[in-house]
């Protein structure tokens, strides 16, 4: 990512500010020692307005996060949901939103211990293109495997989405970069494929899809849950097993799946092409089914989408989402 496009407005804690004004103390808990949890979700403009992809998931998965780390805020879904439409809408974002919310530790303790530091809540919206370059949803990215393992299921819970969790996909990232490479692919400790710097990966084989069964390494992502039953329901068998490093050298085609990289095909993994090198027949089908479903251009069989427009009715919510406060 090579930045974004700052936005006029940030909600933070119930009030909207200017993008330069959402700042914190250095000294806050989450600076150092990343304790902030967050989603990535999109908006998408379709032709019965913007609809919000999976919202509830998302906001499922946001408290869930916040739980692990012990952190509760009482905004309600509903209430988050009016303030990012608001947002959406004020920002002027018409062609489509990448929404941001983030629960993090402010100012308090010094130490370690997270619980004598405030809870905050923030939403940032902006406009994010194709996440791994223009050309990755067509002609796929190349990738390699990473030296940096992921956490073990017994060290930082990886179910959660923790900004803490991302220096390890950082890392990734970085490697992956100085080696020639668009993307990384992480191994659990016990040598297993586990999942990208920030998505979930798919094989096909035979013409069966194959992911990684949940381990406790990886993220559980809502795309590879949507692309499951979009598999399923093309009539695609979809196998969650475990997946030896090897598999991915013998693969027809591998696709990486999240929220910001939608369905990108991998092209080669450690400089050895992927099938025909190209985007495959398969990864081609789900991608195009999965963007037509977010798109709205399919039908929602799965009642995946919200409505993302502005109810006129509900004006002024991020006033009453603020009498709510933060929890602690
Ligand atoms: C580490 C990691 N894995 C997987 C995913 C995919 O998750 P989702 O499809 O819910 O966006 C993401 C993106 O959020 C991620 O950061």
């Amino acid at each position: 990512m090579s930045g974004f496009p700052a936005t006029e407005w940030i909600w933070a804690n119930g009030e909207v500010v200017r993008w330069k004004d959402a700042t914190l103390h250095v000294m806050s808990h989450v600076v150092h020692y990343g304790s902030s949890v967050f989603e990535g979700m999109r908006c998408y403009a379709t032709k019965q307005g913007p609809m919000f992809f999976r919202y509830a998931e998302h906001m499922q998965r946001l408290r869930e996060s916040a739980a692990i780390h012990r952190m509760t805020y009482t905004y309600t879904d509903e209430e988050l949901a009016d303030a990012i439409r608001e947002l959406i809408d004020r920002n002027g974002l018409t062609k489509g939103a990448y929404v941001r919310p983030i629960v993090l530790r402010g100012i308090g303790a010094a130490g370690v211990d997270p619980m004598g530091s405030p809870v905050h809540v923030y939403l940032v919206v902006w406009e994010w293109g194709a996440y791994l370059g223009p050309d990755a949803l067509e002609k796929g990215v190349s990738a390699g495997v990473s030296s940096w393992f992921r956490p073990a299921p017994n060290t930082h819970p990886t179910m959660a989405k923790a900004g803490g969790n991302y220096l390890n996909s950082s890392l990734m990232k970085i490697e992956a970069h100085n080696n020639g490479y668009d993307e990384a692919i992480g191994l659990s400790v016990d040598g297993l494929v586990s999942e990208g710097s920030g998505q979930n990966i798919f094989l096909v084989k035979n013409g069966e899809l194959y992911t990684p069964e949940i381990d406790g390494t990886f993220l559980q992502g809502i795309t590879r849950d949507s692309v499951i039953r979009i598999a399923e329901d093309l009539g695609l068998t979809v196998h969650e097993s475990r997946i030896p490093r090897e598999a991915l050298y013998v693969a027809d085609e591998i696709f990486f799946v999240g929220t910001a990289s939608e369905v990108t095909p991998v092209r080669s993994v450690d400089k050895w092409d992927i099938g025909s090198g190209k985007r495959g027949p398969i990864t081609t089908r789900i991608q195009e089914h999965f963007m037509a479903v977010a798109r709205g251009e399919a039908p929602d069989r799965h009642g995946w989408l919200t409505s993302a427009a502005v109810s006129r009715r509900g004006e002024g919510g991020s006033a009453r989402a603020k009498k709510t406060g933060v929890g602690a």
